[in-house]
């Protein structure tokens, strides 16, 4: 976990000062948000946790990094944001069932976390997923192919949702996959 974490730690000090903005997947589909509690899953320097607080949710935003948790805890207290950053390793995490009306995942995949996320959703919750798909590795070999999305796609991970959009396939180079589904009512 330390590896890891420094790993993305190092990043970040990096990027440090570069403004956080959303990614426009996530701003072309701004008409789905409501309100209520996100969770933004491995949230980075968090542009996309900024973006939905500031149009009204309350936003718990996970990450392993330290750095880039201090950084959007403090951009989220300038705006005035209902933001709350929890430094969590999700190959140990537990997530609370039914509490979230959105969850947002990009660029992050682990097929073992698929089953909390649906979890963890509310019914009638929506979900909103974009991250690598297989075609990734010919883009950056050596990427670890367990952390790829299969070709066919995330909607494989969300049985029983009303499949809004779905991309095995998306991107300039064909190497993301996105999904946007809502949990059934039950
Ligand atoms: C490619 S970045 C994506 C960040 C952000 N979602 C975005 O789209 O800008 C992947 C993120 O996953 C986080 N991460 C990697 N492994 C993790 C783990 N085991 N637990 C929690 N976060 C992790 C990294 O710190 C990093 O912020």
């Amino acid at each position: 976990m330390k590896k890891n974490r420094e790993r993305w730690d190092s990043r970040y000090l990096e990027e440090r000062g570069a403004a956080p903005s959303p990614d426009p997947w996530l701003v072309e589909h701004a008409d789905l948000l409501e309100s209520g509690r996100c969770l933004d899953l491995a949230c980075g320097r968090g542009g996309n946790a900024l973006f939905v607080a500031e149009k009204g949710y309350t936003v718990h935003a996970i990450d392993i990094s330290l750095t880039a948790l201090s950084e959007l805890q403090a951009e989220a207290n300038l705006r005035n944001l209902d933001v709350h950053c929890v430094a969590m390793d999700l190959d140990y995490c537990s997530l609370p069932a039914s509490f979230y009306e959105l969850v947002l995942v990009f660029y992050f995949f682990d097929p073992r976390l698929m089953e909390a996320i649906r979890g963890c959703l509310k019914p009638c919750g929506l979900i909103m997923y974009a991250t690598y798909n297989h075609r990734h590795a010919s883009v950056r070999p050596g990427f670890n192919e367990a952390y790829l999305v299969p070709p066919t796609g995330l909607a494989n991970y969300t049985p029983n949702f009303e499949i809004l959009l779905n991309e095995p396939s998306a991107g300039e180079r064909r190497n993301v996959a996105r999904i946007i589904a809502r949990k059934q009512k039950q």
